[in-house]
């Protein structure tokens, strides 16, 4: 059986997109294009990957160096045909050959199994697809038997010709000896002064070989991206997609359509989403969480139970059974929440062990602590941490009471069982069952008169 060789056209600017970023580096749902055409074909076993880039290529290559491709410059961008002219020298022989576009980013492992299937098979795979509105695309010709003649471009189409509304998508497949043949007879001799990737089905089919027509099983994968607008509907689509298939696993969702996933979503069951809520990178959730709206979770993992309350912001964490937190609370990376323990509003908690069933309700900043558990920790209770220099640890042993507004400076302990009483300062260690008191002794002034107004 032939090997498979996939090229991936991503040299383009996109000057439809008006960015200083090349265009396969916009992102959809968290990831580049690009990255959503690579994984796509993943599922190809034993294939090389060549990925053609030229506007500002040391940037896609750069981004893209752990996926394992081959990339080649383009370093003038003279058309599609062009492109693939770039990487023929590095083709296998006796490969077939996938062309896919670096700005069509969803297209499927099946739709991509059915383009090497026609090609196993002697023909030239040509994914179409019809479209309501076909502006742009290049379209499809086909003779009286509805076989498939050639491809114009929709600069170069003729009032009749536009009017087609089966269009290209920009995925082909064939084998490599038919490329190599046909991809220097391609011209430049059309409205742009470009050459045509497409022109080869004309050649194609000059040289009695076949066209087979393979459609997507949906329209969204084959949505090319060509300016902003296009992004932004391709991505609510592809949430949409996303949304629906975390509803299908058991969970529910206030608003599909108030759903974002930039990532990997991992999910037990009957969890429950408000709305606005943003979930990045690597997530992954117990059963029966409750998620709060406008929050925002990355790279995290949240057991049963859980509840996050309203406009919490959660980054590489984890939020152990039972739990609660916020609304209003920020964790940063490194922070680990015990079971059924609180965490409330306008509290940020970095690098942070929290004991189970240990509460920390309020207006609190917690860095580089280990905390055991049973533990209160006091509205405003700040850990200084920070020296100007070096970041110093906090040790909070079980069932220890730390009074509100109290400044810990760090490195200190409180062991297991003591108590430090509201306002102070604490710098130095305190022992088992012990109080600190470290603030300023009250006086009380008699007959003190306020200054005259
Ligand atoms: C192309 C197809 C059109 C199809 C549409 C589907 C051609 C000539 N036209 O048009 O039939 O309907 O895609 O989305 O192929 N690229 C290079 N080097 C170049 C030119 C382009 O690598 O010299 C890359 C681009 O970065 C892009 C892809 O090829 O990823 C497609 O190029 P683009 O200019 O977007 O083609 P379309 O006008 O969309
Ligand atoms: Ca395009």
């Amino acid at each position: 059986m032939n090997k498979i060789d996939v090229i991936i056209l991503a040299a383009g600017k996109g000057t439809r997109m008006n960015s200083s970023l090349p265009k396969v580096l916009h992102k959809l749902a968290g990831r580049t294009l690009l990255h959503h055409v690579i994984s796509a074909v993943n599922c190809v076993s034993d294939c090389r990957i060549i990925v053609i880039t030229g506007y500002k290529a040391e940037a896609v290559e750069k981004l893209h160096a752990q996926n394992n491709c081959i990339f080649v410059r383009q370093s003038e961008q003279l058309g599609t045909a062009h492109a693939v002219k770039m990487a023929l020298p590095h083709i296998r022989d006796l490969s077939d050959v996938l062309i896919l576009y670096g700005d069509v980013p969803l297209v499927s492992t099946c739709t991509i199994r059915k383009m090497i299937g026609a090609v196993k098979e002697g023909q030239i795979g040509l994914l179409t697809v019809e479209k309501d509105n076909p502006f742009g695309y290049g379209r499809i010709v086909s003779n009286e038997q509805g076989c498939i003649e050639s491809i114009v471009e929709h600069n170069d189409a003729t009032s009749d010709q536009l009017k087609i509304t089966e269009v290209n998508t920009g995925v082909m497949a064939m084998n490599v000896s038919q490329l190599k043949k046909w991809i220097p007879k391609i011209k430049d001799d059309n409205r742009n002064n470009e050459y045509y990737l497409t022109d080869i089905i004309e050649i194609a089919r000059l040289n009695s070989c076949a066209i087979r027509r393979i459609q997507p099983n949906s329209v969204i994968e084959v949505e090319g991206v060509n300016n902003r607008e296009q992004l932004s509907r391709l991505e609510r689509s592809y949430q949409k997609r996303l949304a629906y298939e975390f509803m299908v696993s058991g969970n529910s969702l206030a608003d599909p359509s108030r759903f974002d996933q930039r990532g990997k979503l991992k999910t037990g069951i009957d969890n429950y989403i408000d709305v606005n809520c943003i979930f990045e990178g690597e997530v992954q959730l117990g059963n029966n969480i409750t998620i709060g709206p406008n929050c925002y979770i990355t790279n995290s993992i949240i057991d049963d139970y859980a509840e996050i309350k309203a406009n919490s912001y959660v980054e590489s964490s984890k939020i152990k059974s039972g739990a609660t937190v916020g609304p209003f609370a920020r964790l940063r990376p490194g922070t680990l929440i015990g079971k059924g323990s609180k965490v409330g509003n306008f509290v940020e908690i970095k690098k942070t062990t929290l004991g189970n069933r240990s509460k920390v309700n309020h207006l609190t900043y917690l860095g580089n602590a280990t905390i055991g558990s049973d533990a209160n920790i006091g509205a405003g209770t700040i850990t200084c941490n920070y020296d100007g220099s070096k970041k110093h640890e906090t040790t909070i042993g079980e069932n220890v009471f730390v009074g509100s507004n109290t400044t810990l400076v760090a490195p200190i302990t409180l062991s297991n069982d003591s108590f430090v009483a509201a306002g102070s300062t604490v710098t130095n260690s305190v022992s088992e069952g012990q109080l600190a008191v470290g603030r300023a002794k009250q006086r009380n002034v008699t007959g003190w008169k306020p200054p005259a107004k």
